[in-house]
């Protein structure tokens, strides 16, 4: 960060950052860090004009600047808004944010399957995070869901579409990481879909990231699917002379095996260092990787952190009225599971 650089003061559920000038709302967050971050389905950090897709975090603008005080009057996607001096924002202090979450939540899942038992991403999928953070446990949908042919894109990605949620962020990687993009949305509202053009196979030498990127299980590794459950694989950073990516990985082991090679995720679930295809698909032998050491999981998977068995709401929420008469199906829940 240059020394110069134009900083600004906001509040994050009260509590007080500074920023660059430019950086967004959600940014700004996960500068601070912990419960009060937005979730975020469809930004991307290392993709350029992701976001704007999901509204999973949306926030309130309570006071608009030093200038304009006024709150804005909609909830605002905070990946998409930029900060203000004085600006004050409230994530998980407003009950109305987490009504809308929960609403976006029913939204998505009214046409995503139940396919956690059988899904290579449960365990690492952002929807299922959020449906146990936010979601309800039954569904007022009546209409049958959505569905589409399967469709063949090559032997290495295997594409579910019932499972998308349109995030765009596989089309980004397409756009900004290969030399072609191949595929593309078809149609238009309910009936869009991800598709090749003409059911060509994907590939190209970063495609690959596609799997990464997809915060669902719609696009899955062909090379591991049904192999195992993740969170019985371990995994260790490792890194390899590369001429076509950075060589750093994480390798997942079963044993002695290899079951699969991804790029390496933040907490956030996301790669800052997208990794090529032959690191990707061809390298499963140990011999051919410099071990680094255990990763450490932080992203904070249901499965990781045993959410399964007692969901935490943010202690916030324990002390507020509104916010407790806001979320009496989760508090319920922590109670159940206590
Ligand atoms: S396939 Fe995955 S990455 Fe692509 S738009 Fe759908 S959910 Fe997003
Ligand atoms: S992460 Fe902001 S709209 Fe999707």
């Amino acid at each position: 960060m240059a020394e110069n650089e134009k900083k600004i003061k906001i509040k994050i559920d009260g509590i007080p950052t500074e920023v660059p000038e430019g950086t967004t709302i959600l940014n700004a967050a996960r500068q601070i860090g912990g419960e009060i971050v937005p979730p975020a389905m469809c930004y991307y950090t290392s993709l350029e004009e992701t976001g704007g897709k999901c509204r999973t975090c949306l926030v309130k603008v309570s006071k608009g600047s030093d200038q304009n005080p006024k709150p804005m009057p909609k909830l605002v996607p905070s990946c998409r808004t930029t900060v203000m001096e004085g600006m004050e924002v409230e994530n998980i202090t407003n009950p109305d944010v987490l009504e809308a979450r929960k609403g976006v939540v029913e939204f998505l899942l009214i046409n995503h399957p139940l396919d956690c038992p059988v899904c290579d991403q449960a365990g690492e999928c952002d929807l299922q995070d959020l449906s146990y953070e936010h979601g309800l446990q039954e569904t007022r949908f009546n209409y049958v869901k959505r569905t589409f042919e399967r469709i063949d894109i090559g032997d290495k990605i295997q594409l579910h579409m019932n499972r998308c949620i349109m995030c765009y962020r596989c089309l980004y990687v397409a756009d900004q990481l290969t030399e072609k993009r191949e595929h593309g949305v078809l149609f238009r509202g309910v009936k869009s879909e991800i598709s090749t053009y003409i059911e060509k196979a994907l590939d190209s030498d970063f495609i690959g990231n596609v799997i990464d990127v997809c915060p669902v299980g719609a696009l899955t590794d062909r090379t591991f699917r049904f192999k195992n459950r993740v969170w019985f694989t371990k995994p260790v950073n490792a890194h390899r002379e590369c001429d076509k990516c950075s060589g750093n990985v994480t390798l997942w082991y079963k044993g002695e095996e290899v079951l699969r090679v991804t790029g390496r995720k933040d907490e956030y679930a996301e790669v800052h260092e997208f990794i090529c295809d032959t690191c990707r698909f061809d390298k499963k032998k140990t011999s051919d990787w410099v071990i680094e050491s255990p990763k450490k999981v932080q992203h904070t998977s249901v499965i990781a952190s045993n959410h399964y068995e007692e969901l935490k709401p943010p202690s916030v929420i324990k002390e507020n009225k509104k916010l407790q008469e806001s979320n009496k199906e989760q508090l319920s829940r922590s109670e159940r599971y206590k």
